[in-house]
């Protein structure tokens, strides 16, 4: 049995603005992860996971396809389809396994904190993957490939979310442009891809520990399915690109100024993060859409009134919060304040780096 984890992730600052190539944003791996067993089958494989509510996903190959019993075409059937074809364009020869996937990024009564579970699971998968077929991919390789297998569910991520699942420890990310990268992959082998220019702006730098402060965690809810856009639509088209890419130019500035402190400069990092806040509650005003939810608000302004900072974290619209603490206030008077407020304290820490060698 082969068994592989991957940590869950939260964003510190750039949420938004890192859909966008070449813009940055920091995170974290945190120190709750998601497993993959895997074993070899035979004649069809099989996905067991708490998610697969109506019973294990069964999957089979069908010429150069990888087909699944039932509906969704998720994270694990994409990250089995992109590894199969790699394993084929290797010349090795095919072979069925079942996927066995647990998880600790969610809470065992069913609550979702917006960890990361699909980036972690599909992080664990390509690694459980990498070692059954004996491939040797690098940590970068391993990071492509499972972006390249995200967009062909959802175009749209960037992918930030993996790179803490690979990398772990606190990190930089720009994600590269992923139209370009789907283009290739329509016509090119996944060798071509994983070697393409078009990687070049795809940054992740690791930054080791912030000085000074601690990062607390807080869940305030699960998020609505459904944005609100009311205000897309009644506002003028240049009015709302305009003030879109403006906002890019301050998270972009943000986030530089957030790496140039993080090591250094506790003050200066929380001035960031108490301005990366507003930026985000800019553009959810520009996009009709709660970004800050009325729990993250009370969770930011606790933060702010303690003489720390807060900021909602990732997409917004419930999920976690988090603050950065001075080393010298006091976290107990916040976390007892949260609870008054219905406010879930997460005990995460950082998951440190645990790769070889440098990250692209
Ligand atoms: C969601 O966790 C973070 C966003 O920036 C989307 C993404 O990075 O794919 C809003």
């Amino acid at each position: 049995m082969i068994t592989t984890r991957a940590p869950g992730k939260l964003y510190i600052a750039g949420e938004y603005a890192v859909v966008e190539p070449g813009h940055p944003a920091v995170l974290m791996a945190v120190d709750r992860f998601l497993t993959v067993e895997l074993t070899e089958a035979e004649g069809r494989g099989m996905v067991h996971s708490s998610r697969y509510g109506r019973g294990p996903l069964t999957w089979v190959r069908e010429g150069e396809s990888i087909v699944v019993d039932h509906s969704p075409f998720d994270y694990v059937t994409a990250a089995i389809a992109i590894m199969d074809k790699l394993r084929a364009e290797r010349g090795l020869a095919p072979r069925y396994f079942d996927l066995r996937i647990s998880s600790e990024l969610d809470d065992p009564s069913g609550l979702k904190f917006g960890l990361g579970s699909s980036g972690a699971v599909t992080v664990a998968s390509i690694d459980a993957l990498n070692r059954f077929h004996g491939l040797e991919l690098s940590t970068w390789q391993r990071f492509q490939l499972a972006l390249l297998a995200t967009i062909s569910v959802s175009p749209k991520a960037s992918g930030g979310d993996l790179a803490a699942s690979t990398y772990g420890g606190w990190i930089c990310y720009t994600a590269p442009d992923r139209s370009a990268l789907l283009a290739l992959l329509e016509g090119g082998s996944l060798a071509e891809v994983l070697d393409a220019p078009e990687w070049g702006i795809c940054r992740i730098a690791p930054l080791g520990e912030p000085a000074g402060i601690t990062m607390l965690v807080g869940w305030t809810g699960t998020p609505a399915s459904t944005e609100r856009l009311v205000d897309r639509v009644s506002r003028p088209e240049a009015e709302v690109s305009a003030q879109y890419a403006r906002f890019l130019e301050d998270s972009r500035e943000a986030v530089e100024e957030l790496v140039a402190a993080w090591g250094t400069d506790p003050s200066a990092v929380l001035a960031v993060l108490r301005r990366c806040r507003r930026l985000l509650q800019g553009l959810g005003a520009l996009r009709g859409s709660t970004i800050e939810t009325a729990q993250l608000g009370a969770l930011c302004d606790l933060a702010e009134a303690a003489g720390a900072a807060g900021k909602p974290s990732g997409a917004g619209g419930g999920d976690c919060g988090i603050v950065a603490l001075p080393d010298a206030a006091d976290a107990q008077e916040i976390l007892s304040r949260w609870r008054e407020v219905g406010i879930l304290p997460l005990d995460l820490h950082v998951n440190p780096s645990e790769t070889e060698g440098a990250p692209a």
